[in-house]
């Protein structure tokens, strides 16, 4: 888990105000809003929302800076206990910011408010604001509601708490996202339907609800005519997408993925996540098809052994995972995959960690995440006997992060020679004749060019291994730009 502070542009952010444009310029006291957000991509694409819909409601500007803010957001995750502690002891601090300033106003959203809404209220009465994940748009109106509330005594105050999953869907009501850089975020779907035994999301989240396809394509256009080349689609569960079509039909993933690379402008597609069992042939011909599909491809799979998988209701086997890669990889050799690994599930054996550890040196990813199995209240798997000792499963998670770091570390190294497309970001902080982009396998790569080339592709030839995420390279090719 991540937990960090979000401020889109760096510092820049409050300075230039270049993020979110006070609309009320009759206030001169510019008001200001600290985010943190934990977790997942879904969580740092939604900060960015609330941060556009406050702005645009009321005028707020981000600040990376607590101490000054009048609104703290809290942009919680619930997906492994640690991370669920973390957010009562970090409102104990900001709970003294507001024993400093009675004004500031507190807000909890994400995944552990719309889990522990209630409980929040109890253990952190000081919050003023609780919202979940498809309640978000709904901040402007709660923040009305608190500032007309403010004045009345304490009996008489409205709870402020909606973590409901309405059928209308948040999108409709989210402004048009504000563009920094060359990539962009898109989710394109919210929620989850697998229900794998040990996951809190299908429960936080809600069901999987597609976004309707013009949608999509629309604010994708939009991203591209202001500069995007690089689209990210989002979801917990990507290759589940359904949109519905203008004419009332179903967009499927693998059909969307063909018509998001018809757009001008999107030069390259990455998405995440998606799940094994629907990684379907027609998602794989799109490799082949689709030169803006990347060589790099996050598909957890969770675990190697086939009890285990059964256990987790993942609903395939390790055969599965395997054949889909091999398809994959012959269509293309370089792809780079990466994957999740959840250690230490109830009842996982040294026999089944024996095969995961196998299994992960055979499918050669590049670098994977991993996590000791964490227990979810209400999830199916918090039922089942759990006897492997903590210690045992701190040992098997450091022996397969050791294991995935190594096979990285072979990724990077192979790319000497190699040649490598690269978006170029942006010039070197310390150098103008330096540029910096980043490789299909997200390694960012450095070179001698032009700054007028920045928001461009460009083919490098790797000449030196710097770090393990970091390369220096030459010039062969500079694609015309792709708009
Ligand atoms: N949609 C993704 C998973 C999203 S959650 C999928 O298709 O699998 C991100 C990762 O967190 C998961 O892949 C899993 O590895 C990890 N995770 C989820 N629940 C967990 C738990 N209870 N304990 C430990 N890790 C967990
Ligand atoms: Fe969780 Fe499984 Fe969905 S890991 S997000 S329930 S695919």
């Amino acid at each position: 888990m991540t937990v960090q502070t979000f401020i889109p542009n760096g510092a820049k952010a409050a300075s230039e105000n270049t993020v979110t444009q006070p609309t009320h310029t009759t206030d001169v006291s510019i008001k200001k809003l600290y985010i943190e957000t934990q977790g997942c991509q879904m969580n740092e694409y939604d900060s960015h929302r609330m941060a556009d819909l406050l702005g645009d409601s009321h005028g707020y500007i981000l600040t990376s800076n607590p101490n000054e803010a009048d609104i703290l957001l809290m942009n919680t995750c619930s997906i492994r206990e640690k991370a669920q502690e973390k957010v009562f002891s970090e409102l104990g601090r900001w709970r003294k910011l507001k024993d400093k300033n009675p004004d500031l106003v507190i807000g909890v959203g994400g995944c552990v408010a719309s889990q522990e809404g209630d409980n929040i209220q109890k253990r952190a009465p000081y919050v003023d604001m609780i919202f979940g994940p498809q309640t978000l748009h709904r901040l402007p109106q709660m923040l009305d509601q608190h500032n007309a509330q403010v004045e009345k005594p304490k009996k008489d105050k409205i709870k402020l708490i909606d973590i409901s999953f309405p059928d209308i869907e948040k999108f409709d009501f989210l402004p048009e996202p504000r563009v920094e850089g060359f990539k962009a975020f898109v989710s394109i779907m919210e929620g989850c339907s697998k229900y794998c035994s040990f996951c809190v999301v299908p429960y936080t989240r809600g069901e999987e609800v597609s976004r309707p396809l013009d949608d999509v394509l629309a604010e994708i256009a939009g991203l591209a005519e202001k500069g995007v080349r690089e689209i990210s689609l989002l979801g917990q569960n990507v290759n589940g997408y359904r949109g519905e079509t203008f004419e009332g039909g179903i967009c499927t993933f693998p059909e969307l993925l063909r018509l998001v690379a018809e757009i001008p402008g999107i030069g390259r597609l990455r998405y995440t996540t998606s799940h094994p069992l629907e990684f379907s042939d027609e998602l794989i011909q799109c490799y082949e098809d689709l030169p803006q599909m990347v060589s790099h491809l996050h598909l957890p799979v969770q675990s190697g052994s086939n009890d285990v998988l059964q256990a987790m209701k993942r609903n395939h086997t390790i055969d599965v995972y395997i054949d889909k890669i091999a398809k994959l990889r012959k269509i293309r050799p370089d792809m780079h995959l990466s994957s999740d690994f959840i250690i230490g599930f109830p009842g996982e054996t040294d026999e089944n960690f024996a095969e995961t550890l196998q299994f992960i040196k055979d499918l050669d990813f590049d670098h994977s995440y991993s996590f000791v199995y964490s227990k979810r209240p209400g999830t199916p798997a918090s039922d089942l006997p759990d006897t492997t000792p903590e210690q045992v499963k701190k040992e098997r998670l450091a022996q397969v992060q050791k294991v995935i770091k190594q096979s990285s570390i072979e990724k990077t190294d192979a790319m000497l020679g190699k040649i490598e497309r690269v978006l170029i970001e942006k010039v070197s902080d310390q150098d103008p004749n330096i540029l910096i982009g980043t490789a299909d396998n997200t390694r960012l790569v450095t070179f001698v060019g032009d700054a007028t080339w920045v928001g461009r592709f460009a083919e490098i030839e790797i000449t030196e291994i710097k770090t393990l995420n970091f390369v220096y390279g030459e010039l062969l090719n500079l694609e015309p730009d792709v708009a």
